[in-house]
């Protein structure tokens, strides 16, 4: 494929497809993807762009992007309050981000869009019963029987109207107050309140305090300077399930461009992005911040080709390089593709996803992650831009900001019995509050430490805690 080839919305339909369900009824999805073209875009093509000149800097080193939230949105499980904590836990770990690096964070939900799943197998079999895996509520149900496995693809039309409810419960918090720096304390959520992490944070909180008064005194506040009392959130999901995307896909009139308008930004994943597949041909067209899941068996020189096609004007903010290698194997795979990037003078935001390289299976049977391999990809993801001289520029996670046991350790010390407590995932085991904002602490140190300086709290109140 050359990007010289002629691009429109459906010019996916030509090529290799991975991962897409074979709906039993073709002219049921054909009505569903002409309702879709109807509906009205729940981004707006300026919002894109603004995403993208701050993933822009981010690039440049001076900024961090913190892209976070469930592994599979789901139908059953969607309500205000659970969106309101995911936020919440997002803003908890923007803070003490921003903090420690005195860095502007770029904040992108995994949310409103990131329903469909690619899975590692077309079946699943229980007992002795084989049937049609569950690709995502956006698909199929998660019930295991056959009816429920079957595509549908009025599912497309609900979880389009979920995204656009939960995009503005997201829009109300991020413009009307509850962002707000002065509310700082009351993001606290009531489970952390009482942990050694829930003082770190406390103690953080009254330093943002400080500062506010200050300021105030010095006639900064919320009234002369918008960004104290709003905030900026992106949204993003997988760009897998096309005939969604394609529905959803826009001629912005301000410029004449192509935007995928059901989220800001879209990522192709690491099944998909064979560069004649019809993934990378639907996103090199839009004009969206585009991610690339970037896994151990990543080629130097594929990764090179898949950014001539999907950014051949090396467009600062463009193009963003999510690495899931594995905590074993990122400093040993990372750096070839760190230095081919350099040396072509490639534009790309680095951001460290140490989720998908880290999944196992318990000894219970649960499919988990370790927080400490997870912690320890990170850090490899660290050590190697240290050593490149490059910028770790942002964090990828599963997470969300419910009280759940899917991923083991911390400092709450989540052991393999634990897991079947709250183990309520649709897909992948996901960071709970807890951990979300644990590992920002930590991350927010490295980040305090490549500036130069001390880490940005001690590590006592995690010794509290043994
Ligand atoms: C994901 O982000 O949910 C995912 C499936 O990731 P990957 O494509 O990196 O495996
Ligand atoms: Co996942």
């Amino acid at each position: 494929m050359t990007s010289a080839e002629k691009w429109s919305p459906s010019s996916w339909r030509d090529k290799p497809a991975k991962q897409l369900p074979a709906y039993p009824d073709e002219n049921a999805v054909r009505d569903v993807e002409k309702e879709l073209l109807t509906q009205p875009p729940l981004v707006f093509a300026g919002e894109a762009r603004n995403l993208k000149s701050r993933l822009a800097d981010v690039a440049a080193g001076k900024a961090f992007l913190l892209q976070g939230g469930d592994c599979a949105e789901s139908f059953a499980e969607f309500s205000g309050p659970k969106i309101r904590d995911t936020f919440r836990v997002l803003l908890q770990m923007a803070i003490a981000l921003t903090y420690a690096g005195s860095l502007p964070v770029v904040k992108v939900g995994r949310v409103a869009g990131q329903f469909a799943k690619p899975r590692s197998s077309d079946t699943e079999t229980q007992d002795d019963v084989t049937l049609p895996s569950y690709r995502g509520d956006i698909i199929n149900s998660l019930e295991f029987n056959a009816d429920a496995r079957i595509p549908d693809p009025q599912r497309m039309l609900k979880a389009y109207h979920q995204a656009t409810a939960t995009l503005n419960l997201l829009r109300a918090f991020s413009h009307g107050g509850y962002a707000d720096l002065n509310r700082v304390h009351k993001w606290n959520l009531d489970f952390i309140k009482d942990s050694p992490l829930g003082a770190r944070y406390e103690d953080l909180s009254s330093r943002i305090d400080e500062a506010l008064a200050f300021m105030a005194a010095c006639g900064i506040t919320g009234e002369t300077v918008p960004a104290i009392r709003e905030t900026e959130f992106y949204t993003s999901h997988e760009a897998l399930l096309l005939p969604y995307e394609e529905g959803l896909t826009r001629v912005d009139s301000t410029t004449g461009d192509y935007y995928g308008t059901s989220a800001h930004m879209l990522w192709v994943g690491a099944r998909t992005h064979q560069m004649d597949g019809a993934q990378i041909e639907f996103v090199r067209g839009i004009h969206n911040p585009i991610g690339l899941k970037c896994g151990p068996h990543l080629e130097a020189d594929d990764l090179l080709r898949l950014a001539d096609i999907i950014n051949p004007n090396n467009e600062a903010g463009r193009l963003t390089l999510i690495v899931r290698m594995g905590h074993d194997q990122v400093e040993e795979k990372m750096p070839a593709l760190v230095r081919a990037i350099q040396k072509e003078g490639r534009n790309v935001v680095w951001s460290s996803d140490p989720m998908h390289g880290n999944i196992e299976k318990a000894a219970s049977g649960f499919k988990t992650r370790k927080f400490d391999n997870i912690l320890s990809e990170v850090k490899g993801f660290f050590n190697v831009h240290r050593a490149e001289g490059t910028h770790p520029g942002g964090i990828h996670l599963e997470l969300t900001g419910q009280n759940v046991t899917e991923c083991t350790g911390g400092a709450e010390k989540i052991g393999d019995l634990d897991l079947s407590d709250r183990y309520h995932t649709h897909c992948d085991p996901r960071l709970n509050a807890n951990q979300a904002l644990e590992l920002a602490f930590l991350i927010a140190d490295e980040l305090k430490e490549i500036r130069g300086e001390r880490p940005m709290m001690n590590t006592d109140y995690f010794a509290a805690a043994e």
